[in-house]
């Protein structure tokens, strides 16, 4: 007989953006006139910029020519690309990271996903509430985690993330081992300045345990001081893996392209209590389960950096950015507190005491809005609701005129 991994049980029957994608169409089918505007799931909805477009198609016709046809990759990434990516995402900026320490893969949310598999299962994780479900929902998959209960996994130590201490998570009372970070964080666009993240890299470091650090999104970074990677904090390297993504940054949603960064300093333990190489446990996991991004896909990732490709691609985020302060300044106009929307494409939005799934019924039925109920990120999103600031303007003008007019009575169209 074929025995389930049972942990699966433990799971909600089926993925937040999942969830709401399934009772978006479910509405639309009943309301088939109904407009829907799509501020929920950060989905990029601008076409990819000219620079990135003319590096695929030299990718894609060096595949048309034997002479230059490529086959299997290295599982790694070209070295074009991991070279471009530590120059210009890492060493500009005062970071030493090597190209030999980039992983390019196919996204982040495979990667944070995956990465859990080098640790033992009864390691002790840290996870702010709330969180992006991915780096939770594997964790319980692997069987970290006891049952759910009351909107919380037992076994989890949950790092609340409230207004009250500025939605950033604080150091846990007790020792732990795995870290989750993820700045500018989704789904709350909340942010962490130099110092902030050097409390989490000196607790690493004291207490031998590891961060993955998520920064898919600092891209959205306006703040000049603000740092865009962990590893512009002194030690970070001997205590931090990082994920990035080329699909909010550059509208790679589709193309799929992402890396992570294992520093060679970044060591674990064996039940010896040895140290281990991380870089070569990923690198072994990466070589024996990855084949590599496409050959056409890292041509496009390599033009992000290009001189036009990095001036078109700022435009669109300023565009986005656009978006999130008329989200931002509607809100507030509204009378909801709010943070994000300054360095982040999310505005995550405090609901009054309403239960976050009722005010996204609300808005969806009575605005044609969708956004992401807080809920589905956690308990400590129960109240909020997520707007995300990936679509075109004239959609977020029209959303938020929706939306005063559901909650007020009142249009400001003419
Ligand atoms: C989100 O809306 O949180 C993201 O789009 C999910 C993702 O990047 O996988």
């Amino acid at each position: 007989m074929i025995r389930a991994n049972d942990n699966y049980n433990k799971l909600k029957a089926s993925y937040l953006f999942s969830d709401i994608a399934k009772k978006v169409d479910e509405y639309q089918q009943k309301n088939p006139g109904a407009q829907i505007i799509r501020l929920g799931i950060g989905d990029v909805t601008r076409a990819l910029v000219p620079a990135v477009i003319k590096g695929f198609h030299q990718g894609v016709d060096e595949m048309a020519n034997d002479a230059t046809f490529r086959g299997y990759g290295p599982e790694q990434g070209y070295d074009f690309l991991r070279q471009t990516i530590a120059k210009n995402d890492f060493q500009d900026r005062g970071a030493d990271i090597s190209a030999d320490e980039i992983f390019v893969s196919d996204g982040a949310k495979c990667d944070t996903g995956n990465f859990q598999e080098l640790f033992a299962t009864d390691i002790k994780l840290a996870i702010p509430d709330p969180v992006y479900p991915v780096y939770l929902d594997t964790n319980v998959m692997a069987g970290r985690t006891g049952e759910f209960e009351d909107g919380r996994y037992n076994g989890i130590v949950y790092m609340d993330c409230l207004k009250e201490n500025n939605f950033l998570p604080r150091l846990p009372d007790e020792s732990v081992d795995l870290i989750y970070l993820c700045f500018p964080n989704n789904p709350t666009g909340s942010t962490a300045t130099k110092a902030e993240l050097k409390v989490w890299v000196d607790y690493a470091k004291e207490n031998k345990a590891l961060i993955l650090f998520d920064a898919a999104y600092e891209a959205f970074i306006r703040e000049e001081t603000l740092p865009r990677s962990i590893y512009e904090i002194e030690g970070a390297k001997e205590v931090a893996v990082e994920f990035r993504s080329f699909s909010k940054t550059a509208g790679f949603t589709g193309t799929r392209c992402g890396f992570t960064v294992v520093p060679k300093e970044c060591m674990v333990f064996n039940s010896k209590g040895e140290k281990i190489s991380l870089h070569a446990m990923w690198n072994r996991r990466h070589t024996t389960k990855f084949n590599g991004v496409s050959y056409p896909v890292q041509k496009a990732a390599q033009a992000v950096y290009s001189e036009e490709g990095k001036v078109q691609v700022k435009q669109q985020i300023d565009d986005y950015m656009n978006n999130a302060d008329i989200i931002r300044k509607t809100v507030a106009s509204l009378g909801f507190d709010y943070v994000g929307g300054k360095n982040s494409p999310y505005i995550w939005v405090d609901a009054k005491d309403r239960d976050s799934w009722d005010f996204f019924d609300l808005l969806l039925t009575k605005a044609g809005v969708v956004c992401t109920p807080g809920a589905g990120f956690g308990k400590c999103g129960r109240q909020y609701i997520r707007i995300s600031a990936f679509n075109s303007l004239e959609n977020v003008i029209l959303a938020m005129d929706k939306l005063k007019e559901a909650l007020t009575g009142r249009s400001s169209a003419k």
